[in-house]
Formats: C-alpha cells, structure tokens, sequence
C-alpha cells in the first residue's frame, strides 16, 4: 500500500470493528476541530461482539501497529469490545503509546438515576470482560443494573439502518422489558449505539436519559494530549483519513449520513493475520 501524503501535524489514530467509533470521532472533531485523525474500520471482521476476547486482542494489536506507523500519536480504542478484550494489553504491549479507551458508563448513570435502576446495551465481549466486571464493582453498589446485548442491532447499524424495522423490533425486545422494570438511564455501552439515540428515545420516551460516552471519551482524549504535549489547537483544521479492511464503498455510502460529509476510503486488506 502507498504510504500515506504526510500528515502536516501528529494525528490521533481511532478504531473500531465498523462504524461504531465515528461516534466517538464525532465527538472528538467538534472537541479538537485542528487535530488530524486516522480513523480505521475493522470491517472485514464486524461484528467483534461475539467474538472471543482472544481474538479481538489480535485484532486490536495488528491496528494498532498500523496506525502507528501511520503516525498516530495517540490511539483511542473507540470500542468497548476491543477495549473490554484488549486495553490492558495494549498499554503493556505499547508502553511509550498513550492510549484512550471505553467502559459503559455505568458511573454517571448511578449518579443520576432517581428510580435506581439502569440499563446497560453492549455486545457480549464486552459483558464477558473483567473491565464490566470492575467497573460493576466499583460503581453499580445499591442499584439494579439491566442488561441487554441486542442481537442483530451492530449489523443493521453498519448497513445504515438508523431507524424503524429490524432496528426498531430490536430495541423494543431490549428495552421494554426493562422499562417495565423502572429504568430510568440507558447506557450506550457499544460506540454503533449512539446512531441510533432518536429510535431509543422514541420507544423509551423522553423521561429516561440515554447516556452516550463519546463526549467524556473526546475530553479525556484532549488531555492526554495536553499533557503529552501533542494537542493541536490551532488552524488549519485537521486532516481526516479512513481506512476500511473492507471493500470502500459501503463505507463511503455511510459516511454522509454519519458524519454529514463525503470523505474518500482507503483499503487496508488484512493478510495471514497482518495488516501492510
Ligand atoms: N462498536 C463496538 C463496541 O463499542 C463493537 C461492536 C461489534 O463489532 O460488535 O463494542
């Protein structure tokens, strides 16, 4: 693969298995408008989610390598799978990287509960993690937490189907069980969820709060840059770059309705496990 036209000034690197994590890139360019950013699609194996912890490490590790030699200064695991599968791993395995990663944000929903019960949407892997676990532990003490992973929901998020049908038949099974037990704050613990926040509001109505990471994420994300003196704020704006390991075109299709603007796809084929 031709190597990239320089990128004037040190982008942050975000991946996900799809298109999940341009939630999180979109929280991030409107946080850090000057900052370039490589953004990578794992699509040739979405959805992570069901997938084994192992593997999705393998995975998280090769795209890492990737964007660094991309030049990626920072990368931000926008994905809980990978992040629940991998984090700790990629910060032992990359020691000099400074890396951002995702939890459901099960703590703000504790604090702001009134009914004191919470739904959490996330993909199996993510369930399975010791970072769930942890993250239950320290901060889901005197509350009920629901949990739903919503077969199906990834895959009809990556064709584009952001509203009504299978989307919508997929939630109301996740959410209204858990409405008829109190919830009154839904988690987005998978980065695709968040695209389809208006569906949710619609079936959960506008009394319950629907919680998506993405801001907190893109914060913590200009911090560490800030502190590792990597942060760029000031014009022009940053470079965006895609990559897909899939064919382009599917998420070329997608990326006006994501992101309201049409950006050109690089290809990066995966090859016995390698990334070129
Ligand atoms: N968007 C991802 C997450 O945050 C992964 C979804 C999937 O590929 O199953 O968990």
């Amino acid at each position: 693969m031709e190597p990239l036209p320089a990128v004037t000034r040190a982008p942050l690197g975000i991946f996900d298995s799809g298109v999940g994590g341009l939630s999180v890139l979109r929280a991030m360019r409107k946080l850090l408008p000057y900052q370039s950013i490589l953004y990578l699609a794992d699509q040739a194996h979405v959805p992570y989610g069901a997938r084994t912890q192992e593997e999705v490490r393998a995975f998280a590790e090769e795209i890492t390598r990737f964007l660094l030699r991309q030049g990626a200064c920072l990368i931000v695991v926008a994905c809980n799978a990978a992040s629940a599968a991998a984090l700790y791993h990629l910060r032992a395995s990359f020691p000099g990287v400074p890396f951002v990663g995702m939890e459901p944000a099960v703590k703000p929903a504790a604090s702001i509960t009134r009914t004191g019960v919470v739904g959490v949407l996330a993909t199996p892997v993510t369930f399975q993690g010791t970072l769930y676990a942890s993250v239950i532990d320290r901060f889901a003490r005197g509350i009920t937490v629901l949990e739903d992973t919503c077969p199906g929901l990834v895959r009809e998020i990556e064709a584009g189907h952001l509203t009504g049908g299978e989307t919508r038949a997929i939630l109301e099974r996740a959410l209204k069980p858990m409405l008829a037990r109190g919830v009154d704050t839904i988690v987005m613990g998978c980065t695709h969820y968040p695209f389809v926040i208006p569906l949710i509001q619609e079936v959960v109505g506008s009394d319950v709060q629907v919680i998506d990471p993405a801001p907190a994420v893109a914060r913590q994300a200009a911090r560490l840059l800030q502190a590792n003196g990597l942060l760029t704020d000031t014009p022009p704006a940053g470079e965006l770059h895609f990559f897909t390991t899939a064919p382009a075109q599917p998420l070329i299709g997608i990326l006006p309705s994501l992101l309201e603007e049409e950006y050109p796809v690089q290809v990066t084929e995966w090859q016995y496990g390698k990334l070129p």
